[in-house]
């Protein structure tokens, strides 16, 4: 990074003019690092928490200053909302205009966890952190350290998944330390994130709960404590409902490509097109004995394939190859969630075997 000195106690980035400062890594088990935290929330400024999906970028959800920030660090384009977290149900109330049938229902069963809900919003959120939208996205981590962050700070917290838009969503402190350290003061670590990759997003602001997002809590859960839901595969949701879905996700350096098919199918398209130039993401199961490979599960794990997908992507990263292969696993239960981050990878690059 091209850096200037601009004061005695301050350096700015050259090219977008924001102030470095040093990245300490706290330890969220500890109750004051708790505290301090909250406190950098309520002065306005940010702080990078540890959730069970991935690592966030979090903000007070109710300063529009405050979230300007989480845009101007991330590059986020601004016609992509966030979603805001909070520490009880009883938070969602001011938050919304009217609270939909199926919430509570939702709520009791999947929260604190994994799930995203949609609803309309009130006029107390900043058009910041929904884009202008009229609907605002909640949700209850279930990671300890970011409810006690919640709770401590006293009000909701806005926070996208703190890497650089584009690039792939951080599982680990050392990860948002790679990516947006000298841009934050403080990251809080809660230990590597359990789940791995970013909560399913179900909007029920209108008649039929429809699925933005793919994550860890599954159409088929869904589909048995709703009856009716509907998923961008089947038509009737013909643009992208949710903004941040038509942007290109969690792209490495090098060009992936998407190789879709049974595991032993697109083991062997690799080993075919494994030169010295390529490496490839594959499962355990079926990893080729190479250098190159970097594994992420085994074929039927999809838990594992979900806690190591962004992680192996970055090793992969790594390697300086000019060309990426993944195994995409068959879409299927959380199965679905882990092609769905692949593909996106991959932008349009993708093989049938
Ligand atoms: O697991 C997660 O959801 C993580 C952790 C930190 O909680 N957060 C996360 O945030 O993944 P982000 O900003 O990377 O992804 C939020 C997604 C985007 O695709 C965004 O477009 C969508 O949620 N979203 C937010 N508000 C929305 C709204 N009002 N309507 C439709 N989609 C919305
Ligand atoms: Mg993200």
């Amino acid at each position: 990074m091209e850096i200037e000195k601009h004061s005695s106690s301050s350096k700015r980035d050259k090219r977008t003019g924001i102030v470095i400062v040093d990245t300490i890594i706290l330890d969220a088990r500890e109750q004051k690092n708790i505290e301090l935290c909250a406190d950098v929330i309520k002065s306005g400024d940010l702080v990078a928490i540890p959730t069970e999906t991935v690592y966030g970028l979090g903000a007070n959800a109710l300063d529009e200053k405050s979230v300007a920030k989480i845009f101007e660090i991330k590059g986020r384009p601004e016609d992509n909302p966030l979603i805001v977290h909070i520490a009880s149900i009883d938070e969602v109330k001011p938050l919304v205009k009217n609270i939909p049938g199926v919430f509570q229902r939702l709520a009791d069963k999947y929260w604190p966890g994994p799930l995203t809900l949609i609803m309309k919003k009130s006029s107390i959120i900043p058009d910041n952190v929904t884009a202008g939208l009229d609907t605002v996205a909640i949700r209850m981590p279930v990671h300890p350290a970011a409810l006690a962050l919640i709770r401590t700070f006293g009000g909701p917290v806005a926070a996208p998944s703190a890497n650089p838009s584009g690039k792939p969503s951080p599982t680990k402190a050392s990860h948002v330390l790679n990516d947006i350290g000298g841009k934050i003061r403080y990251i809080l670590d809660g230990g590597d994130c359990e789940v791995g990759i970013e909560s399913t997003v179900l909007d029920i602001s209108g008649e039929t709960p429809k699925i933005l997002r793919p994550g860890r809590v599954t159409y088929d859960e869904l589909k048995s404590v709703l009856g009716k839901v509907e998923t961008p595969g089947t038509g009737e949701v013909e643009k992208p409902a949710s903004p941040g879905m038509k942007y290109r996700h969690y792209a490495p350096k090098a060009p992936l490509t998407a190789v879709i098919g049974s595991p032993e199918k697109t083991a062997k398209y690799i080993k075919e097109n494994m030169d010295y130039d390529a490496a490839a993401l594959m499962f355990d199961d079926h990893a080729l004995s190479n250098p190159k490979i970097v594994t992420f599960g085994n074929s039927d794990d999809y838990s594992a394939q979900a806690s190591r997908l962004f992680d192996a992507l970055r090793e992969v990263d790594k390697m300086g190859a000019s060309v990426i292969y993944a195994q995409v696993p068959k879409e299927e239960g959380l199965g679905t969630a882990v092609a769905n981050r692949i593909k996106k990878a991959a932008g349009s690059s993708f093989v049938n075997v």
